[in-house]
C-alpha cells in the first residue's frame, strides 16, 4: 500500500474522474496490514471501494482469507478501461497482472512497481538491473508490456 498511498488519496481527490475506485490489499496477517487505519477510513467512503484479505486470519479478524488474486477476482471490471496499480513482492504482481490480463485488460493498462535490491539509485551499480532496464533509473514503475517477459525469466 505504501508507494501507492499518494495516488490512492489523488484518485480519491479527483474521483469523478473514474467510473470506480477499488483498492485490493493484502497481507500475511491482520498485523502486517500497512496503514490499517486509513484502510478502516478508506473502506467508509463512498469514493472507494477497499478489499482486505489476509493469508491467515488472527483473533478478531473478520475479514476475508485468501489470496489478494483470489479478491481481485471478484472486482468487477471493464477490461477495456479498467487502469491497475500494482505493488508487493513479484510473484504477487505477476499472479495479478496474470489475472488481469486473462480477464481481458491489456498490459499496458498494468503498472508494476519495481522494488529491487538497490544501492547507488543513479543507474551504475547493477544491483537492481532487470535485463536491460535498471529498475531505479528507468522505473522503478513500469507498464506490464514492457517488463513482463523479462518477469519470468528465473533469477533475472
Ligand atoms: S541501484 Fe545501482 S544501478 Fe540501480
Amino acid at each position: 500500500v505504501a508507494p501507492l498511498r499518494l495516488s490512492i488519496i489523488d484518485a480519491m481527490e479527483h474521483h469523478q474522474r473514474f467510473a470506480s475506485l477499488t483498492v485490493v490489499a493484502a497481507a500475511r496477517t491482520p498485523a502486517d496490514l500497512l496503514y490499517p487505519g486509513e484502510l478502516e477510513r478508506w473502506s467508509r467512503d463512498e469514493r472507494l471501494e477497499v478489499r482486505v484479505t489476509v493469508d491467515a486470519a488472527g483473533p478478531g479478524w473478520t475479514g476475508p482469507v485468501g489470496l489478494v488474486t483470489d479478491a481481485l477476482a471478484t472486482v468487477p471490471i471493464d477490461p477495456r478501461t479498467v487502469v491497475a496499480l500494482v505493488c508487493g513482492p513479484e510473484p504477487m504482481m505477476i499472479a495479478v497482472a496474470h489475472d488481469l490480463v486473462t480477464r481481458g485488460v491489456e498490459p499496458h493498462r498494468i503498472h508494476v512497481s519495481l522494488e529491487r535490491n538497490m544501492r547507488c539509485g543513479v543507474g551504475t551499480c547493477g544491483h537492481c538491473q532487470l535485463g536491460p532496464l535498471f529498475v531505479c533509473r528507468d522505473g522503478p514503475v513500469f507498464a506490464y508490456d514492457r517488463v513482463a517477459h523479462l518477469l519470468e525469466v528465473r533469477e533475472l
